[in-house]
């Protein structure tokens, strides 16, 4: 029989809802085209090879859950086909920083959770015995110490680990190292979405410099109604939300931009939005003869629809990487799936280079 990827989920909130789900969508609709992953294969690896033996979270109304029933309860908002039912249970995670201020009632964590060190302990175990071998971390964003924890476990329990949010791991080089002595495979930071602002704001700004022309200021503005969107208004938990998604378009540019004529960031959070995001983009520069140009666009796209191909691929491509016995950041993976990956790349080329990895002829 073919081998299946067993996969744990850190954080079961909307993308992993839009992910499981979008997953049962097309195994029920076999005769659908597969829109959104690079390859309905990648390696040996069907989109549908891919199970959830092993899921951590904090909040009460889903700790001890069966996972194919948390993936449904409050706040998370995805409900595009039933789950079958599944073994797996959600499992006690720390919370740590996990939580901010304006999710809390939202989310409402367990009320009395147990030790560090008996969750680090069940983490580990829970991982051992169900055989999990790829772990995606889907914390909100600004869980620093909460994603170090697990990126911790990761390399305790030889597991690949896919960093969907701006916390630095992959891109950090001490972190890198780490996952490059275990010879465990990471990619990260920071998922980049299928038709998201970065990729379409990377794009315009890449095809104004190829034209050859100046970007004098560029913004984009984000707003949505998920928790993800509410647990950004707080501005401390941003910081490396705005590095990342800032570097992911300067990264394009052949001249540089000045710092304040650049903004981007998730601006603000509209309940009745829902999963829906919008995104809102100005370019304005110069062309022949120091002529002004201006570009506005604004793109309403499903944030969950948006992430959940990208970590299909991403979950394929790291398991190729154990396959391979390859430790540390996968650089063309991180580059063509992430904003914030360890080296920048443009989109074409970062493309070419995960083609190169799936067939072998490139390492990393
Ligand atoms: N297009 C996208 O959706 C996209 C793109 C890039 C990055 N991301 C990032 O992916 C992450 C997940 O997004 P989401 O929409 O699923 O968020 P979400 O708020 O819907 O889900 C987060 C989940 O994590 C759980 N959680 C909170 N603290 C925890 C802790 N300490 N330990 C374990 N679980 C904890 C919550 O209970 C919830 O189930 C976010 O950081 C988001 O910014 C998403």
């Amino acid at each position: 029989m073919k081998k299946k990827i067993k996969v744990g989920i850190i954080g079961v909130g909307n993308c992993f809802a839009g992910l499981i789900q979008g997953i049962e969508y097309y195994k029920r609709n076999k005769e659908k085209k597969i829109i959104g992953l690079m390859h309905k294969k990648i390696g040996p690896y069907n989109f549908d090879d891919i199970e959830f033996t092993s899921a951590f979270d904090v909040g009460r109304n889903k700790v001890g859950e069966r996972l194919d029933r948390a993936v449904y309860a409050s706040p998370n908002m995805v409900n595009w086909v039933k789950l079958p039912k599944l073994k797996t249970l959600v499992r006690e995670a720390p919370i740590s920083d996990g939580i901010g201020i304006y999710v809390e009632n939202k989310i409402k964590p367990i009320r009395k959770p147990l030790s560090i060190e008996k969750l680090k302990r069940g983490a580990e175990e829970e991982i051992k015995n169900t055989k999990t071998e790829v772990l995606v971390n889907y914390l909100p964003v600004g869980s620093q110490k909460a994603s170090e924890f697990w990126a911790e476990i990761a390399l305790e329990t030889k597991c690949a680990l896919i960093n969907c949010l701006p916390v630095f791991i992959a891109s950090n080089k001490k972190w890198a190292e780490k996952f490059k002595r275990k010879k465990i495979p990471i990619i990260g930071d920071d998922v980049k979405g299928q038709i998201g602002a970065t990729i379409v704001h990377r794009v315009l700004t890449k095809l104004c410099s190829d034209r050859g022309t100046v970007i004098d200021k560029t913004y984009q503005i984000n707003v949505g109604g998920n928790t993800d969107f509410l647990n950004m208004k707080e501005q401390a938990r941003l910081e490396s939300k705005r590095i990342s998604k800032t570097q992911a378009v300067t990264s394009q540019l052949i001249e540089n931009i000045s710092p304040e004529s650049i903004y981007i960031g998730p601006s603000d959070f509209i309940p009745f939005l829902g999963n829906k995001k919008l995104a809102f983009i100005r370019l304005e520069g110069k062309m022949f003869a120091d002529i002004a140009f201006s570009i506005e666009l604004r793109l309403d796209v499903d944030d969950k629809a948006n992430s959940a191909g990208i970590v299909i691929d991403a979950i394929r491509l790291a398991k190729l990487g154990l396959d391979r016995k390859i430790g540390g950041p996968l650089i063309a993976a991180s580059a063509y799936l992430m904003k914030h990956p360890p080296t920048q790349f443009t989109d074409e080329k970062a493309r070419e280079m995960v083609e190169k990895f799936i067939i072998g002829t490139s390492r990393r």
